[in-house]
């Protein structure tokens, strides 16, 4: 192609002569167990799109002839994936915690930090001032940076305003920028209910609920010491699937909880992050249909052991991954680094990565019948990386791999 790239919304989209294709084998979801690790790889390889959604993808030379007008895109030297889905992130906050990373860096601790209402207590304070219309601009610039770095769906929490307006107007600004919103509700005690978290859900589940269940898709927690126990965690979360919304679970970041149990009790969609899971959670969650999703960007981030992903693939655990990005865990927007964190930290393999944040990370958003994989009636979502293979997508770690992608049929 030459100069000013093509956008192709209803036309016919033709990306052609790609060195190869890869995408989750089979159409089931979640993927698990040895399905979990199989790809569908086509060398020589063409996607066609039309309107928006994939018609055909298969080798070169059993393309059919095209008639009338087709948008090409020369694909030589490309290797063609799914457009990357992150199922976890928090990307409604305003500021940066950069000064408390360089504390970090000479020693204080995360969970210090946050006890001395640093940590998410000051993003509360810059999201809060932000307002809405500067918390629009900063989901938007931070939907920017995901996209160059291949991500074509994002969910994003709210979380960091935990007042009734700032946790609203994080969910508006969500759902505007095209994100899948979740209601972080009970992510931190605010200052003003200090010491009585019981009181704040009081207020969010009155005041918040009824208008955040109408703007987000699903609730989550924070269940952890110094943030929500279980039997909080338990009254948010029964009082938001009677709203209306899917659950899902921030558990076992630094302490087992029991989330993972109450996970499975009350049918969430997902447990998240996984760090400090022992044996019998590993046994639980692979016995049960919640996903485990994997964050090692945050683990990394804040220098904490890694979940223990290979032992819940071996178990037969349905896991996703994600970035979790975020001002104070995880400052990352790259799927693309968190698969090579998944192959070099995790002992997963490049295949059991991209399935982990394609098709069940689209699972997580009750969202794999659309998106998620390269094969006809999926949405033409597309990541075009620079590579001659496509487990570059793990292997060329930090590399700047993503070419071009490719959103409901339109070029970007
Ligand atoms: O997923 N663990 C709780 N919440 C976020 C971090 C939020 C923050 O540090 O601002 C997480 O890591
Ligand atoms: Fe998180």
């Amino acid at each position: 192609m030459s100069g000013a790239e093509p956008r192709t919304g209803a036309a016919r989209l033709l990306v052609r002569d790609l060195a190869q294709l890869a995408s989750p084998a089979g159409r089931d979801a979640p993927l698990r167990g040895r399905a979990l690790g199989e790809t569908e790889l086509v060398e020589d390889a063409y996607v066609l799109c039309r309107g928006g959604t994939i018609e055909a993808v298969g080798r070169m030379r059993d393309l059919p002839a095209q008639d009338g007008e087709v948008v090409e895109v020369d694909g030589r030297g490309l290797c063609a994936i799914p457009g990357l889905v992150d199922c976890h992130t928090h990307a409604a906050f305003g500021g940066d915690r950069v000064e408390e990373f360089s504390l970090r860096a000479g020693g204080a601790t995360y969970e210090e930090l946050h006890a001395r209402g640093g940590g998410i207590l000051s993003t509360v304070r810059a999201t809060r001032a932000a307002g809405e219309d500067g918390l629009r601009a900063a989901v938007e610039r931070h939907r920017g940076w995901m996209r160059r770095h291949g991500t074509t769906t994002f969910e994003s929490k709210s979380g960091y305003g935990l007042d009734r307006d700032t946790e609203l107007a994080s969910l508006r600004a969500i759902r505007d920028a095209g994100g899948v919103p979740t209601w972080l509700g009970a992510h931190s005690v605010p200052p003003e209910f200090e010491g009585d978290a019981d009181g704040y859900l009081d207020f969010a589940l009155r005041e918040v609920l009824p208008e955040a269940a109408g703007l987000a898709e699903a609730a989550d927690v924070f269940l952890e010491r110094g943030a929500f126990d279980a039997a909080q965690a338990r009254r948010f979360l029964e009082a938001c699937r009677d709203a209306g919304l899917a659950l899902r679970v921030h558990g076992d970041q630094f302490t087992e909880q029991g989330a993972i149990p109450l996970a499975i009790e009350l049918g969430a969609r997902s447990v998240d992050h996984l760090e400090a899971t022992g044996d019998g959670g590993v046994r639980a969650l692979a016995a049960s249909d919640v996903v485990g999703v994997l964050l090692p960007a945050s683990a990394l981030f804040l220098g904490r052991p890694m979940p223990p992903g290979r032992a819940l693939v071996d178990a037969g655990a349905a896991v996703a991954l994600a970035t979790d990005f975020n001002p104070g865990s995880a400052f990352c927007e790259s799927l693309p680094l968190v698969c090579s964190l998944a192959a070099t930290q995790l002992g997963l393999s490049p295949a059991e990565a991209l399935a982990g944040c394609t098709v069940n990370a689209a699972h997580v958003l009750g969202r794999a019948d659309r998106i998620g994989r390269l094969a006809p009636g999926y949405r033409a979502d597309v990541v075009l990386l620079d590579a001659p293979d496509w487990r570059y997508l793990a292997y060329h770690l930090g590399g700047h791999l993503v070419a071009k992608t490719v959103t409901a049929g339109e070029l970007r």
